[in-house]
């Protein structure tokens, strides 16, 4: 539950102000699931406060069965905006069909490690000099991340719907 009040999630539906977004913090192909995802192809919830201000957001999209959240960014830590984002991920997905929902990260992102586990996501994927691939078709991939260690590899973990 969000801890604050007032808090909306909506579906982006323009691809323009999605790919905007994902500009600013990933670039506009995503990887997972060992294909890239352009924008055109990408679902995305956002968390809006009373203002209209934006407060996070979540990209995703439904492959065999699975929904597959690509990135996720809380911009007010700690409200339960990241788990209200991944909850509409979660019943969309559930209302397509889909039985289990998986994250990623990377190697040096610890914080998120743990915040998947107590939402209790299961590890099942570890994907050694996966971010050395991606940057062949995504050179923009920052190479240095938490504590200033080099960001290498993923690690994906899931959750059934
Ligand atoms: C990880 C992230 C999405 C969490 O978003 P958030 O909105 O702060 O998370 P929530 O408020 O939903 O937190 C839910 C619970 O996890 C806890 N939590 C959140 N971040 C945590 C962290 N880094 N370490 C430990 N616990 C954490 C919260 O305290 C809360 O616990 P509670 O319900 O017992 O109080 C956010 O910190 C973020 O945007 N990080 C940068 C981007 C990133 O790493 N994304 C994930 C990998 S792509």
């Amino acid at each position: 539950m969000t801890k604050e009040t007032g808090i909306r999630i909506e579906p982006i539906t323009d691809t323009e102000y999605l790919r905007a977004l994902l500009m600013k913090r990933w670039g506009d192909t995503l990887l997972m699931g060992g294909r890239a995802w352009p924008c055109e192809q990408v679902r995305a919830f956002r968390a809006i406060d009373p203002d209209g201000g934006l407060l996070g957001f979540v990209s995703w999209n439904i492959l065999r069965a699975t929904a597959m959240v690509f990135t996720l960014d809380s911009h007010k830590p700690g409200l339960g905006i990241g788990a209200r984002l991944l909850d509409a991920v979660a019943e969309a997905a559930r209302r397509e069909g889909a039985k289990a929902i998986r994250v990623m990260t990377t190697n040096d992102n610890t914080p998120a490690l743990f915040y998947y586990q107590k939402l209790g996501f299961q590890l099942v994927g570890f994907f050694p000099a996966a971010v050395d691939i991606y940057r062949a078709v995504a050179p923009h991939l920052p190479t240095i991340g938490h504590g200033g260690l080099p960001i290498r590899d993923t690690l994906e973990l899931e959750k059934a719907l």
